[in-house]
């Protein structure tokens, strides 16, 4: 059973990550074989900066060992440096229709002029936004991964892979393992702070609605307690009537608070930040050690391309030859 996850360096990484995708790839990685890679490439599909690019990749890299992503059991690299994801980005896009990459509601909402204006959002729709869709299908095939972790946001997206892996397997013959999308154990889904009806997002959310992993505490600290609640005054799980307070209980859990007995939102709002400083104090202690050397943290991502290379370099051979290419 392998099992691939993706982090996209369009921000840095943030409370939401760590609790939705970060903790299950860590938990998951003594027991299941783990594949984790920043996709350099599709934090291009908006409009990037070429050095905040490249400090958020080592950033993304540098945080995920800092929480615990152990590079013995973990292979861990970046989507660039294997032309393999590539290669195959081609083939798959030559078995995919215009009409169903324009399909996907996150090319629709992210092209639509009601998001520019949004961070990341400026100049014309790239190409390669309405093409995004393939290259994630073409990450999953490549490495023969039999699980991808998905939330609702990336859902529609791992179907398409496995459409279309299972179309190029009917057409061409049988050349890659169709992979299923798992909702794996002990995910909290985190939402914005100030938003909370939306999920805490590294390209939408407003400082006062995120947590970034590495932020200092006294900002943690600040931004939980001027989270947006209500006026109901109740302290209790009510996804649709009161979600800052629900998205404060949900956080409290995952850090291992309990959520019971809470008379006012101000103590809630203290236990919570509490919790979220235990839980990123470590992180923020061994990213500092971490960073002092970047060139750690090149090698480990180089050990981890060595290791997927020989099998995705397979895949691709497979899939050229199915196709037809000498
Ligand atoms: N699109 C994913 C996200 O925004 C990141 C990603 C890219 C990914 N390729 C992937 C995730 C392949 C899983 C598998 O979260």
């Amino acid at each position: 059973m392998r099992r691939l996850t993706g982090f996209q360096p369009t921000g840095r990484l943030h409370l939401g990550n760590l609790l939705g995708a970060m903790r299950p790839l860590i938990a998951a990685q003594r027991t299941t074989e783990s594949l984790a890679f920043i996709a350099d490439l599709h934090a291009m599909t908006v409009d990037h900066d070429p050095a905040r690019l490249r400090e958020l990749t080592l950033e993304t890299a540098t945080v995920l060992l800092a929480a615990g992503v152990d590079p013995e059991r973990t292979a861990l690299f970046t989507q660039s440096s294997m032309p393999a994801h590539y290669e195959l980005h081609y083939l798959l896009e030559c078995t995919t229709g215009y009409g169903e990459a324009a399909r996907m509601i996150q090319f629709k909402e992210k092209s639509s002029a009601s998001f520019s204006g949004r961070p990341g959002a400026g100049g014309p729709v790239r190409l390669s936004l309405l093409t995004y869709p393939v290259l994630m299908a073409a990450d999953i095939l490549v490495h023969d991964s039999d699980e991808v972790p998905v939330g609702d946001d990336q859902n529609q997206h791992l179907e398409l892979a496995r459409t279309v892996a299972q179309r190029f397997n009917r057409r061409y013959g049988e050349t890659f393992r169709v992979p299923a999308g798992v909702l794996p154990d002990g995910v909290a889904r985190v939402m914005d702070l100030a938003e909370p009806r939306r999920k805490m997002s590294k390209s939408t959310s407003t400082d006062a609605g995120r947590i970034g992993l590495l932020d200092p505490p006294g900002t943690v600290r600040k931004t939980i307690m001027r989270a947006v609640t209500d006026t109901i005054g109740t302290v209790r799980h009510d996804p649709a009537g009161q979600p800052g307070v629900t998205n404060l209980l949900t956080i409290l859990e995952a850090c291992g608070g309990s959520a019971d007995d809470f008379t006012s939102y101000g103590a809630l709002k203290t236990a919570v930040a509490d919790a979220v400083e235990e839980v990123l104090a470590p992180i923020r202690a061994r990213h500092a050690e971490l960073v002092k050397d970047p060139g750690h943290v090149r090698s480990v991502l180089d050990a981890g391309r060595e290791r997927v290379l020989p099998r995705a370099e397979a895949t691709v051979r497979r899939a050229r030859e199915a196709i037809g290419l000498m």
